[in-house]
């Protein structure tokens, strides 16, 4: 052992010197990024060599990127900020690719923003702007064209009685585990044999050829039962949320191709992401379901000590035309707006999330979703999503008190919102430019992303 301190140390003493927290170092093991790796009765020691390697590696790619920020606002890189704080609370309830930073609408609230006030959010998203406006103590007013992602949005920001939550979460769990483990029954075997017809309305194996491609068949019938039981509960919305979170973990799809699968595999594969071990795809999404609940409870319970007794009003609906009074029967006066519009040709929203679309049979409105990958980002759908930015900004304009703000975080890459800005009757008061880092496939990248801040004329 004394021969072993030489060379080794231990995970909790690799944690204390270079400054991370023991699940960091848990999961560099994991992850195959530490190889030399003794396991010994009093735990695992990490070869000291191996780590000084690593972390000076990563020193000097950091300052690399660092390098690469010249002429941007370095102030809203966030770049020493750790993952856990930009996912903090319920911002990690569920994935979603186009989320931007909480971080960074905190900022653009306290700086321009006094509590008591009302935001508003043309493209919702997974609830970002919402999450953070209540937190601040602004009342806040959300649409997005995409139903799941209010849903997704409504989950995080509801006010709950936090011992439901727990109760609902925990029973359902303890109701789908205890049939397929105590039972050895399939879901389509339980209902086909003498059931009422009350039951058999109740419980149905989803038939959906998405899910039938892209899930395993035990999956499946997991995933069925679970929401069969949802009508039974109060907070369905949370409920669907953690459904559609662990079915998203359980697709056949390659474990570094989660954002964009690109086909279901039901072999063992060699998997990039754990380096060099073979990986086998998903066969039941029970593991998930439980890790996801207990995460979901802890997300609750820290965003609960955070809110405020704000409102947080979110409407489905397409940005270009809505009428605000109509939903929520009353005119709105509105302070500003903080945004992450949708970009020309690089995400689908309805698609991202097809499971829980199949699901829950929900609304398929991806017609109205503005500038969506599949159009691509020609010049035609360039023009075509300007005119629709300038519709979106033209019908919220009669709600925006004064002097409002606006601000529009956007990678403008074609260059389109000076004229948007402009052809919708606004005037831009300023444009922050800030470094994004992204861990973008196995490499890292750096690009630039626009805070444009103009105001009606
Ligand atoms: C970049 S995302 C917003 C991300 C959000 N800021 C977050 O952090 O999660 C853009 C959103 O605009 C929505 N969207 C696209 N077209 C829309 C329309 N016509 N009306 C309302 N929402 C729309 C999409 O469904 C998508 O959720």
């Amino acid at each position: 052992m004394n021969d072993y301190y030489n060379e080794f140390m231990t995970i909790d003493e690799a944690a204390e010197k270079y400054g991370k927290t023991k699940s960091n170092i848990n999961y560099l093991i994991q992850y195959k990024r530490l190889t030399h790796i003794k396991n010994t009765k009093k735990g695992k020691l990490l070869n000291k060599a191996e780590l000084e390697e690593y972390f000076n590696k990563l020193k000097s790619e950091r300052i690399e990127i660092k390098n690469q920020f010249k002429g941007m606002n370095e102030e809203l890189a966030f770049f020493d900020l750790p993952e856990r704080e930009r996912t903090k609370h319920v911002h990690r309830l569920h994935p979603y690719l186009g989320k931007y930073i909480p971080q960074l609408v905190e900022y653009y609230l306290k700086k321009n923003f006094t509590p008591g006030q009302t935001i508003l959010d043309p493209f919702i998203g997974s609830g970002t702007t919402l999450v953070e406006s209540n937190i601040f103590g602004v009342n806040s007013i959300g649409v997005d064209i995409s139903e799941f992602n209010c849903i997704i949005s409504k989950a995080k920001t509801q006010k709950y009685n936090l011992h439901k939550v727990e109760f609902e979460l925990l029973d359902i769990l303890k109701k789908v585990k205890s049939f397929f483990i105590n039972n050895q029954k399939t879901l389509l075997d339980f209902i086909s044999s003498d059931r009422t017809d009350q039951d058999k309305k109740e419980f149905s194996v989803i038939d959906s050829d998405y899910l039938n491609t892209w899930f395993a068949k035990s999956t499946i019938e997991e995933i069925s039962l679970y929401r069969s039981l949802i009508p039974q509960y109060e907070y369905q919305d949370l409920l669907k949320v953690v459904l559609s979170r662990t079915a998203r973990s359980s697709r056949l799809t390659l474990h570094f191709e989660l954002t964009r699968p690109t086909h279901p595999v039901r072999e063992p594969y060699y998997c990039h992401k754990h380096k060099g071990k073979i990986c086998v795809p998903v066969q039941t999404s029970l593991p998930h379901l439980r890790r996801y609940t207990k995460d979901t409870i802890k997300r609750l319970k820290e965003f609960d000590k955070l809110r405020t007794g704000k409102e947080v009003t979110i409407i489905r609906g397409d940005s270009t035309n809505i009428r605000l009074e109509d939903e929520i029967g009353f005119y709105p006066e509105i302070n500003g707006i903080i945004t992450s519009p949708p970009y020309v040709g690089v995400i689908d929203y309805h698609d991202q999330h097809k499971y829980a679309y199949e699901i829950y049979h929900l609304e398929w409105n991806d017609d109205k979703e503005i500038g969506p990958a599949k159009k691509g980002s020609s010049k035609l759908a360039q023009k075509e999503y300007q005119n629709l930015i300038i519709k979106v900004l033209k019908n919220y304009k009669k709600y925006l008190k004064d002097h409002s703000k606006v601000f529009f975080v956007a990678n403008d890459k074609h260059n389109l919102y000076p004229e948007i800005i402009e052809k919708s009757g606004y005037t831009l008061l300023h444009e922050d430019i800030r470094p994004v880092t992204r861990k973008a496939s196995r490499e890292r990248a750096v690009y630039s992303e626009s805070i444009f801040e103009f105001t009606p004329d």
